[in-house]
């Protein structure tokens, strides 16, 4: 019998997993981990109740042998998740995994970037939201300045880590530094992505007037540089890339906002503590820890994560208003990992 390929309600396929490896986080960025909500006596998970390795490693094969191709791990702050490295060589070990990214502010590369190379890691998106250190140390909470990171992105690069640099755009909060950011990185190759201000989570008091668009971000860009759109590398690909005229450099735009990619969404999401997701901006999660420390059998397994997914008709981005965005329940950011 010909195996049928899973799709969801809206015949989208799945083909990314992308693995939350902790809660916690040494930033206080005030649109995904605002202060005020994760203080001093904020409750993370403790220890046992985060997927083991082992667990993320059978959970890897089932989702690869459902049509997942790439891997993404976040957190929270991946890089504080101890053993890191390990976790990366086992999922590579998995067959069919075609590629490996991490989502990190970079804080402690320098610590372990040696390390994640050695296990087989190319990959970097790094976030960094202001070139002004000042304003940097203000933005992720902790007074951490820009040059830190500038110095763990120089590093990683040297390392032979292909990066990314991902920066939150917030109206009159770090615009200003749009045309500075995107000089810094073209000067030196590295693709620069600026992402809409997104409502994640219900804490982060999120509105439209917040949203700096890449319509925007790109006009104020054109009047500096000449931009030329580059073709997607893969369908469902998140950025809509540009190549500046006079350098191989891009830059990108994660437009949830202004230019939603609902319909070509094919990502799944495990949180931390092991629930399945199948959209960012979803309320409830499917737990799967529940069934692995049941003993449930492979098949078993396969069968449930893939009628959630067949089940799916996920669309949020598509219908978001600013009703949504406020009485929508809505789980958090760092919990889920972006
Ligand atoms: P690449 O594989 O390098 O393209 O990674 P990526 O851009 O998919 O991952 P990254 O973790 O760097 O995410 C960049 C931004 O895109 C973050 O703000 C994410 O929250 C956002 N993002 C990623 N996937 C989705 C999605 O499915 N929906 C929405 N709304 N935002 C997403
Ligand atoms: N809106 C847009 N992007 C966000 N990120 C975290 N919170 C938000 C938000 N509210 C980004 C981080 C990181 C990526 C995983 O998600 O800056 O680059
Ligand atoms: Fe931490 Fe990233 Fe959230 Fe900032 S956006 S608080 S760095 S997880
Ligand atoms: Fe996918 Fe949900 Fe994001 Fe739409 S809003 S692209 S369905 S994760």
């Amino acid at each position: 019998m010909i195996k049928q390929a899973l799709t969801d309600q809206l015949g989208r396929p799945m083909r990314d997993l992308r693995i939350s490896v902790t809660d916690r986080c040494n930033f206080r960025c005030s649109y995904c981990m605002p202060k005020e909500v994760f203080g001093d006596d904020y409750a993370f998970l403790p220890k046992q109740e985060l997927l083991t390795f082992e667990e993320i490693h059978r959970l890897t094969e089932l989702f690869v042998s459902m049509g997942v191709k790439k891997i993404r791990l976040t957190g929270g702050e991946p890089l504080l998740r101890k053993g890191l490295p390990e976790l990366i060589k086992l999922i590579f070990s998995v067959k069919g995994v075609e590629d490996v990214g991490l989502t990190t502010n970079g804080v402690l590369l320098k610590k372990h970037g040696q390390a994640l190379y050695d296990a087989g890691l190319r990959r970097l998106n790094i976030s960094l939201d202001a070139l002004d250190p000042e304003l940097f140390g203000k933005l992720n909470g902790r007074g951490v300045s820009s040059e830190h990171i500038l110095e763990q992105i120089d590093y990683a690069k040297a390392l032979g880590f292909s990066i990314k640099v991902n920066m939150v755009v917030q109206k009159h909060v770090n615009d200003v530094e749009i045309l500075p950011m995107a000089a810094y990185f073209k000067e030196r190759d590295i693709t620069l992505r600026f992402i809409e201000f997104m409502d994640v989570g219900n804490d982060n008091n999120w509105s439209f007037k917040k949203v700096v668009t890449k319509k925007e971000i790109l006009e104020k860009l054109k009047t500096v540089y000449t931009l030329t759109p580059v073709d997607k590398d893969y369908f469902g690909e998140v950025a809509k890339r540009y190549r500046y005229q006079d350098s191989d450099a891009q830059v990108g735009f994660i437009t949830s906002v202004s230019e939603s990619f609902c319909s070509s969404c094919t990502r799944s999401r495990l949180s931390s503590d092991g629930k399945f997701y199948t959209c960012l901006f979803a309320t409830e999660g499917f737990d799967v820890r529940e069934l692995l420390r049941n003993d449930w059998t492979d098949t078993q397994l396969l069968e449930a994560i893939g009628a959630v997914w067949n089940g799916r008709r996920d669309r949020y981005s598509d219908e978001r208003t600013e009703a949504t965005a406020k009485n929508r329940k809505k789980i958090g950011m760092s919990y889920i990992g972006g």
